[in-house]
């Protein structure tokens, strides 16, 4: 990583520990390596993220429905789709100066970090598994998830059932997947427990590239629309020898996170998965998971669109987008410029003196049930303002001394830094349209 690489995540991994967005996991114990906890601010922004998902991909379509299913799954789940088989990578460790290598990532049998002789290679498997039940025998082995799309192949047909859909339509569920990874790293970016976002799009065969292209499409409107700036994420074709054994397309939505390898690192993947996944849990179930093609009175094996992201790494760089440093009337500030439908908290009603608090409380309870809202009165009001700033909250309403008289306070836009000063009794109504409409609301 170059210093400046360094730097902007330092600075942001910081932050996010300074604000409550995402804490190290067991801190205070030496903190589990590559395990994050989220913070009141990080677990509203993960929510939101997750909700603009569902609400895209679900709520929003006829041809949606979604699902929540068990984390620890039955092992022949995983014995049917590959993943006993081939979720496994081979490592190899320098002797000397112990770092870690997937074995086809070494050209030559000498370390690249510092020329030091290589143990034989060994797997890494990388499903967790745990017991079911009393016993400690491999009959009581299950597996951990480490994707949430199984289960929507697994239940194919009890959706099907349950809710008559007709061809094409998509089963979504967003959920925890934990994987073993070898080199977890990059802060959320890669680590062993995150929540992936997924919907199989179920479709005719011969429809299976339209809605290939739909889909690749909709999942670019849908990162534009969280605020992502677009010269930062682009798309790309994975090529033959990348694409992962079930998929006989795959395209990745890329971002451009400082730490990636040529600049540009995987939020998501699009790939059409045929009907593997289904003949996969047909072979080894020996159940029927075809369907009916009421159109021409035959039963059909459906081909697969997949999207497939991530809640963390949608996280990271919707963090890294609107992080920025900048002076302001030659005072430094940092800013998360986050979109105001993803900020954990909505505006602060500040106080200018103690003093106020009383009065200013009455303002915090009107709008309180209508926005995650703070109350903050500690420190002068410029120090209020640049944790508000850093913390992304795109509004802050000043009470001051003359609320008393003119009973109007002051609104301050995080970006712009405008300010209007509107009467209290109307603020509810201008805090909702600045919500739907953003900054000036007419
Ligand atoms: N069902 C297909 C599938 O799981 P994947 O490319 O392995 O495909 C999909 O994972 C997405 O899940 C990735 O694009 C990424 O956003 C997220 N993801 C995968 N592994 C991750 C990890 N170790 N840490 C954080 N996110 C991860």
């Amino acid at each position: 990583m170059t210093a400046d690489v360094t730097d902007l995540m330092k600075k942001l991994v910081s932050l996010c520990k300074r604000r409550g967005y995402v804490f190290q996991s067991g801190e205070i114990y030496g903190g589990l390596q590559s395990s994050w906890d989220y913070g009141p601010l990080g677990v509203e922004l993960k929510k939101n993220i997750e909700a603009s998902w569902w609400d895209f991909m679900v709520s929003t379509r006829p041809d949606v429905v979604g699902m929540d299913s068990a984390i620890i799954t039955h092992p022949d789940v995983w014995k049917a789709s590959g993943h006993l088989k081939n979720f496994h990578d081979p490592m190899v460790d320098c002797m000397k100066c112990k770092s870690r290598f997937r074995q086809d990532n070494i050209e030559g049998d000498s370390c690249p970090e510092c020329g030091g002789s290589l143990t034989e290679p060994r797997d890494f498997g990388l499903m967790f598994k745990t017991q079911m039940g009393a016993l400690e025998d491999d009959s009581a082995t299950v597996y951990l998830r480490p994707e949430t799309c199984q289960s929507i192949f697994v239940n194919f047909r009890n959706i099907v059932t349950a809710t008559r859909q007709k061809l094409p339509f998509g089963i979504a569920q967003t959920g925890k997947a934990f994987r073993n990874e070898i080199t977890a790293r990059n802060f959320v970016f890669r680590s062993r427990e995150f929540e992936q976002m997924e919907m199989e799009f179920f479709c005719l065969p011969e429809e299976a590239e339209k809605w290939f292209e739909f889909w690749l499409d909709e999942r670019l409107k849908w990162y534009r629309e969280l605020g992502l700036k677009s010269g930062n994420i682009r798309t790309r074709r994975h090529d033959e020898g990348e694409l992962a054994h079930y998929a006989n397309s795959c395209f990745d939505i890329e971002y451009t996170f400082p730490f990636a390898t040529g600049g540009w690192g995987e939020l998501e993947g699009i790939a059409n998965r045929t009907d593997y996944d289904l003949k996969a849990h047909i072979e080894e179930s020996g159940q029927d998971l075809s369907f009916l093609d009421q159109i021409n009175k035959a039963k059909i094996i459906p081909y697969v669109i997949e999207t497939s992201g991530g809640v963390g790494r949608t996280m990271l760089a919707v963090l890294l987008d609107a992080y920025r440093e900048e002076v302001v009337e030659g005072r430094e500030r940092i800013v998360l410029g986050l979109h105001r439908s993803l900020a954990p908290v909505k505006a602060a009603v500040l106080p200018l003196s103690k003093k106020l608090s009383g009065n200013a409380m009455e303002v915090f309870d009107m709008i309180r049930t209508l926005f995650p809202v703070q109350f903050d009165e500690t420190g002068s009001i410029g120090k209020r303002y640049r944790r508000m700033d850093e913390a992304g909250t795109p509004f802050c309403i000043t009470y001051d001394f003359d609320t008393l008289d003119d009973n109007c306070v002051t609104i301050r836009e995080r970006d712009s830094l405008d300010q209007i000063r509107i009467p209290v009794e109307t603020l509810a109504e201008k805090l909702s349209a600045l919500m739907d409409n953003g900054w000036p609301a007419g």
